[in-house]
């Protein structure tokens, strides 16, 4: 008699997930370079040479992230002509919930009326939609669950510090979501790869609001604990390199050439860490996607707000083939080869 165990994954009928709608969502305040002339020693100059960013959105101050990650999400279900009680599963990445408890997907879940999904938060920083993304494809490929949403969303404005100029300048807040639905394989997300790191755990890192130094003690916010830090040289040198490898890695598993790339978006970091990952894959500047000249680095948002506005402005177009890749505290990194 065959091993019931195996006879279980040979029955399993593995699908592919696709991205079935995409929506994103920026709160409406906003933080150019001049800005910060005002605030620290910088200069709009500094700012574009070193990273390429001139402006960013914040919420405002009564606000989380809930209110960007439902638009985001409505705007998703909208663009996927799907109903929001057939979504089965709602993963919400983020740095910056909206609370400790309960999970800002809980929060929203009555707001987006996914009344039959199950709901939770994860955190990788700013490879989270990539890790979401992977997660949710898991559940689909298995026939688990036939409709997920992920979510990135962030509201880095809270924790930036702006006393430390060489990372405030640096981030934004906004939303981005999926619908990720069932299809044929060989469409949709033809590969994933991610990894983790946490001998570099200290590299990036907001070392209080957490259980070892809560936001609830005086000394803590003294010490500054509950802001982001980032040992941005490193972390430079850490990301090209990670990019490159990761990318390489899921081209290899999709047994796809740089060449037949349609659009490589990465996570919004820095211009020029784009652009060095850009020259190591071989890929033209042409097919590379940059916006955080209006966003920043919005961390797990970042993709999906660079890919909704590679979509709306016809540079994306459905068939097209996407790298994306992200990089970011953990150190966690991530990439995905996608058929738009
Ligand atoms: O999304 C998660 C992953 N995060 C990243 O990938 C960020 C990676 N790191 C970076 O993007 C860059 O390292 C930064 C943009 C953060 C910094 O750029 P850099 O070229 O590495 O600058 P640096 O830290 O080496 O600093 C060079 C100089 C320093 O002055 P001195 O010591 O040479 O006199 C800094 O104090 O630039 C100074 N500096 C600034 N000057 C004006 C740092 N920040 C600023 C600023 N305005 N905002």
């Amino acid at each position: 008699m065959a091993d019931p165990k195996e006879n279980d994954v040979q029955d399993l009928k593995l699908v592919s997930a696709r991205i079935a709608g995409l929506g994103t969502a920026l709160p409406a305040r906003v933080m150019t370079n001049k800005d910060f002339e005002q605030i620290i020693d910088t200069t709009d100059e500094w700012i574009v040479q070193r990273t390429g960013m001139r402006v960013r959105h914040y919420v405002g101050p009564d606000q989380g992230i809930s209110e960007i990650a439902v638009e985001a999400g409505r705007r998703a279900l909208a663009d996927a002509g799907v109903a929001p009680e057939e979504v089965e599963l709602l993963i919400l990445a983020t740095a910056t919930p909206e609370q400790p408890i309960p999970s800002t997907a809980s929060i929203i879940q009555p707001i987006l009326g996914v009344k039959n999904a199950v709901c939770f938060d994860i955190a990788a920083a700013c490879s989270g939609f990539i890790y979401a993304l992977q997660i949710a494809r898991q559940f689909i490929a298995t026939g688990e669950v036939k409709t997920a949403m992920i979510i990135g969303a962030e509201a880095l404005s809270r924790y930036s510090d702006f006393t430390d100029r060489a990372t405030c300048v640096l981030f934004g807040d906004g939303a981005g979501a999926a619908v990720l639905q069932a299809c044929e394989p060989g469409d949709g997300v033809l590969a994933c790869a991610w990894h983790t790191d946490g001998n570099y755990s200290e590299i990036i890192q907001m070392p209080g609001g957490g259980s070892k130094y809560p936001p609830n003690v005086k000394e803590h916010i003294d010490a500054r604990l509950p802001f982001i830090k980032m040992r941005g040289n490193e972390v430079f040198k850490l990301a090209v390199r990670a990019f490159n490898e990761v990318c390489q890695e899921v081209l290899d598993r999709a047994g796809v050439s740089i060449d037949a790339v349609d659009w490589f978006i990465p996570h919004q970091a820095n211009q020029r860490i784009i652009s060095a990952v850009g020259d190591r894959l071989g890929i033209p500047a042409e097919k590379v996607y940059v916006n955080l000249e209006k966003v920043g680095n919005t961390s797990s948002a970042s993709i999906p707000l660079a890919m909704r506005e590679a979509a709306d402005s016809g540079a994306l177009k459905r068939g097209d083939l996407v790298l994306m890749a992200a990089f970011g505290g953990g150190l966690t990194w991530a990439a995905s080869l996608v058929r738009w």
